[in-house]
């Protein structure tokens, strides 16, 4: 009798409304927090920015040479937090989840990362949660780049929200290295005795790329004592 009931409805269009209103109430929560997201982002890259013309302006050099960031989808959210086993809601992502939020600040030279990242740390609106040293200390694979969780003010109509930014700096032959490596990551169907060929011939090219960062750096600061 029930099912009769909701054919009806169904038929009559009065379900469909009804589930559209449900999607909608229920995504509602989940477009504003990836709308703060995005407006962390922005602050965060505004400071990078502003940063680099600064330095362009003051001694007539850019820093930086990219900025790329991006926002975790809501897909990628869920996979995580099922992942880490941690809640589904809200709270736990703006908890648990550092990396909802991403700013990639790309550099020529290793020296102006630490710059960077010594420059937006002391901005007294900034608070460093985590830092990672991946160029100090690389990772097993060759990774470097330097890593730092931040947490940022976002300023509302009537409030302030604080949201969690990972910013990650790194220079061009880092970032080269980095979207390589990445691709052999998702690569399936690879036999393991090539794969292992490929990472360890990979860890081989993270320090070559570090030789080359340095000598790169060495010779910028000759020619500039010049
Ligand atoms: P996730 O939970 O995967 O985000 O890692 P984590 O919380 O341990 O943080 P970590 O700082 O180690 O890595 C965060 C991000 O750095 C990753 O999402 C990648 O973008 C990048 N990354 C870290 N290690 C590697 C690596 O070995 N290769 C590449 N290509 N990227 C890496
Ligand atoms: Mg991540």
């Amino acid at each position: 009798m029930i099912k009769e009931q909701l054919k009806d409805q169904f038929i009559k269009g009065l379900i469909d409304d009804y589930v559209i209103e449900l999607f909608q109430r229920n995504m509602m929560p989940v477009n504003e927090l990836m709308s703060y997201y995005r407006c962390a982002i922005m602050e965060v890259e505004t400071k990078f920015k502003v940063l680099n013309e600064q330095f362009s302006l003051q001694y007539d050099r850019n820093p930086i040479e990219t900025i790329k960031s991006r926002l975790k989808s809501p897909e990628g959210i869920a996979k995580k937090l099922k992942r880490k086993n941690l809640e589904f809601s809200i709270r736990s992502i703006e908890e648990n989840l550092n990396d909802v939020a991403g700013v990639r600040v790309i550099c020529s030279f290793t020296e102006d990362i630490y710059l960077l990242a010594e420059c937006l740390l002391q901005q007294d609106d900034i608070k460093l949660i985590e830092i990672k040293d991946y160029i100090k200390n690389p990772k097993e694979s060759g990774y470097r780049s330097l890593h730092l969780i931040v947490e940022v003010p976002i300023f509302l109509e009537n409030e302030k929200k604080n949201r969690k930014v990972e910013v990650q700096l790194r220079t061009i032959a880092m970032d080269f290295w980095a979207s390589l490596e990445h691709k052999l990551r998702y690569k399936k169907d690879i036999p393991q005795e090539e794969l292992d060929r490929l990472a360890e011939e990979l860890v081989e090219c993270a320090q070559v790329s570090a030789a080359l960062d340095e000598r790169m750096e060495q010779i910028r600061n000759r020619m500039s004592r010049i």
